[in-house]
């Protein structure tokens, strides 16, 4: 094997500067040519490489985002852009492929692998922590962070208004987000998609707080949280249900997705990018790096899309006895 190509696909998360530097310094340090592909699929379609030494990813282990760029590619969808894609990766005399991204970036990748026999090892980077195999994603960490400090900020109007928020956080499929941010941060309530906690838990929820001292209050909601209703359909319904709050909504969006990574996204980045080029040259493929109890392991790939994270419930009656 000489050279290894990786890409980043997907929503960006913090961390995975931190992932290509580990990549490409590990390829380095192996006698391996690293090669970065920009703007994730796409560019493995369109043949846009550039390759890389130690010296090419200095300065970035505290950058936020991806220097290799992202993109959700509808391309490589085809069995077309596929063809091509893997023109591209014989013409570079490409052996293998590390995929930095979430389980839609690496079931395109296994689909790739299972047409052209190319192996693959998937290290998972998304903020939303919704990938089976890894107590971890690359970037998680870091938008819990950032998601706290601003729920904290937002906290100190709502208190000196006496006010109602309404938090919508990232996360359409998976409340970890939610969840664990709104025990940090101190919510009255967090509505998530995993569980449909009922419109009627809010609202007593909510008379409770009144009726026992409450000023302000907080509400985290996930995206895709069950009850069905939006973030701003949730405010109208407590203004509708609900005397004596005055509600204001507030939608934290692709912020979470930015900023420098934590110490923690760093180390994690440092060591899955090592581990994944480890295993290609020990011919371990179709693989993904994952965080378990504490060690860096590996899940075959199509347990890692297939499998389904759950909820920590434990976090949910800690929020329970927390806001009494
Ligand atoms: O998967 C990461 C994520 O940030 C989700 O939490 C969010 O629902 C989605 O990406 C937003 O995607 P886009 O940036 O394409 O709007």
């Amino acid at each position: 094997m000489k050279k290894i190509a990786f890409l980043t696909s997907g929503g960006d998360a913090p961390g995975m500067n931190a992932t290509i530097r580990a990549v490409t310094r590990a390829c380095v340090y192996n006698n391996l040519t690293p090669v970065g592909i920009y703007r994730g699929f796409d560019g493995l379609i369109n043949g846009d490489f550039v390759e890389m030494n130690a010296r090419s990813v200095k300065g970035i282990i505290n950058k936020g985002g991806t220097i290799l760029k992202t993109a959700r590619s509808s391309g490589f969808r085809t069995k077309d852009g596929r063809k091509k894609a893997y023109e591209n990766l014989k013409k570079n005399n490409i052996d293998s492929l590390i995929i930095i991204g979430g389980d839609g970036s690496f079931t395109g990748g296994l689909i790739f692998h299972n047409e052209y026999n190319i192996p693959v090892i998937g290290i998972p980077a998304t903020i939303d922590n919704d990938i089976f195999g890894t107590s971890h994603t690359i970037g998680y960490d870091t938008a819990l962070n950032t998601v706290v400090e601003v729920i904290d900020k937002i906290r100190d109007t709502a208190s000196s208004h006496n006010r109602l928020f309404f938090i919508e956080v990232m996360g359409k499929d998976a409340g970890h987000i939610a969840l664990n941010t709104g025990v940090g941060a101190g919510a009255e309530e967090i509505l998530i998609p995993e569980e449909n906690l009922g419109l009627d838990r809010l609202v007593e929820s909510l008379k409770r707080s009144k009726a026992t001292g409450k000023s302000s209050s907080i509400v985290i909601v996930a995206e895709g949280d069950k009850t069905g209703k939006n973030v701003f359909e949730l405010k109208d319904y407590v203004d509708e249900n609900l005397d004596g709050y005055d509600a204001r909504v507030s939608v934290l969006g692709h912020l979470q997705r930015g900023g420098s990574p934590s110490c923690f996204d760093r180390v994690l980045a440092s060591r899955m990018g090592v581990k994944a080029v480890d295993s290609l040259i020990q011919n371990k493929t179709n693989l993904m790096v994952g965080l378990k109890d504490g060690l860096i392991e590996l899940t075959p790939l199509e347990k890692a899309i297939k499998g389904k994270t759950n909820i920590n419930k434990e976090l949910l009656r800690v929020s329970d006895i927390m806001s009494i």
